[in-house]
């Protein structure tokens, strides 16, 4: 059993954590909680309780939890701002990190939480959990057998609705030191399966917009082409701003010898599936999830654990953890410079800091 303490106990930890803990109870045992808003914690603590787990332990300040000697590993489910510094001082302190996306605000504190984790032996996982959406392991088996050929373009469109009470609800979101916009919160998962789908970028171009949104300081829209090394191009739409409520997240392949989309509401559902000799898929009708969230955590956590045991890489490592952030942060500086980031290349959310108010001028 991998002995675990989760930091951060809101909305995502006690909607997803709690059930990748639960349904994979002989693998990890959550022994504390930590949250500097109490009920949170004991919130998280009494769902256990219920499952019929070990009560964990309840800490207000996670530099105690870190302390502890036999916790192997933790979770991080905070705002994303405070990803970068918790992740550093758990990996000091010796233990694994499960680190919910965005991992960080910068490439400069990605690539430092990268390094330490290679120079420490220590796993850094990143909770890109739509990678198992069981059509994307389809998709994944499609390109590992080159049965696309020669990969052409590519698109993700993020058309959400996120309205001022999901922003009242947590004044970090929307903010530039603790969030990002649209493109860094809901849509950063989209994006990761794009670029994990076409590989390595040669040069980003953006355009970020806040169009509907006058109480958050990021962008609401934004939209993007990625020019591949392989020479396929990607496009990205990522809006906040449909109206009334959700409508889709689709990730589109074209390739020379094959089509793929996957929608529903959250890249979980197959909607065309042609290659040659073959025009659909079984899981073609399958429902939709009823949450955008996917069930991906829980193989997620489960996947974290054998790399552990293994001492492997995760799945969803900290070097992928980086690549759609990386993108999302290269759309911002292209948006604020008026033109085309080069990879690689160095930006971080807080260079955007009155980025609305200065254009608006
Ligand atoms: N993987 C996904 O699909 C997914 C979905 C939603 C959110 N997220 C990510 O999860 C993170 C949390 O989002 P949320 O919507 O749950 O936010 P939230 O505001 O509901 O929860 C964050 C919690 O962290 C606590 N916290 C703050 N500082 C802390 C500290 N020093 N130690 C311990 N706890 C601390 C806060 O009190 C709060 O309870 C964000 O980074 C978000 O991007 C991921």
């Amino acid at each position: 059993m991998i002995r675990m303490a989760l930091i951060g106990c809101g909305r995502i930890a006690t909607k997803k954590h709690t059930e990748a803990i639960i349904k994979n109870k002989d693998l990890f045992e959550l022994v504390a909680v930590v949250d500097p808003v109490i009920e949170k914690a004991e919130n998280i603590a009494r769902i256990m309780e219920e499952a019929g787990l070990k009560k964990p332990e309840i800490y207000t300040d996670y530099k105690e939890v870190l302390k502890r000697e036999d916790i192997d590993m933790v979770s991080i489910a905070t705002e994303s701002g405070y990803h970068y510094q918790i992740s550093i001082d758990a990996m000091n302190n010796g233990k694994h990190v499960l680190v919910e996306k965005p991992m960080a605000l910068s490439t400069k504190a990605m690539d430092h939480m990268i390094q330490i984790s290679n120079e420490k032996n220590l796993k850094l996982g990143v909770c890109f959990q739509n990678r198992f959406n069981p059509p994307i392991q389809e998709l994944r088996k499609k390109l590992e057998n080159g049965d696309f050929g020669k990969l052409l373009h590519g698109q993700i469109s993020i058309r959400w609705n996120r309205n001022k009470s999901y922003y009242e609800q947590a004044p970090w979101r929307g903010t530039w030191e603790l969030d990002g916009g649209t493109l860094m919160n809901q849509c950063t998962h989209g994006i990761d399966l794009l670029q994990w789908t076409f590989g390595e970028i040669d040069e980003v171009t953006g355009k970020i917009e806040n169009f509907n949104h006058p109480y958050i300081e990021a962008e609401d829209f934004g939209s993007a082409i990625i020019k591949f090394k392989n020479g396929s191009v990607g496009i990205i739409e990522g809006t906040a701003n449909v109206y009334p409520r959700n409508l889709e997240e689709t990730l589109a392949v074209f390739g020379e010898k094959g089509t793929v989309v996957i929608g529903g509401l959250a890249v979980n559902k197959i909607e065309t599936w042609r290659f040659e000799n073959e025009d659909t898929h079984p899981f073609q009708n399958l429902p939709d999830p009823d949450t955008v969230y996917g069930a991906g955590h829980v193989p997620l956590y489960k996947d974290f654990y054998e790399a552990i045991i293994d001492d492997r890489k995760p799945y969803v490592s900290g070097e992928d953890g980086k690549k759609a952030i990386e993108i999302v942060l290269a759309i911002y500086k292209s948006s604020k410079e008026g033109k085309p980031v080069k990879f690689p290349f160095e930006f971080s959310t807080e260079e955007m800091e009155n980025y609305f108010e200065k254009v608006r001028i």
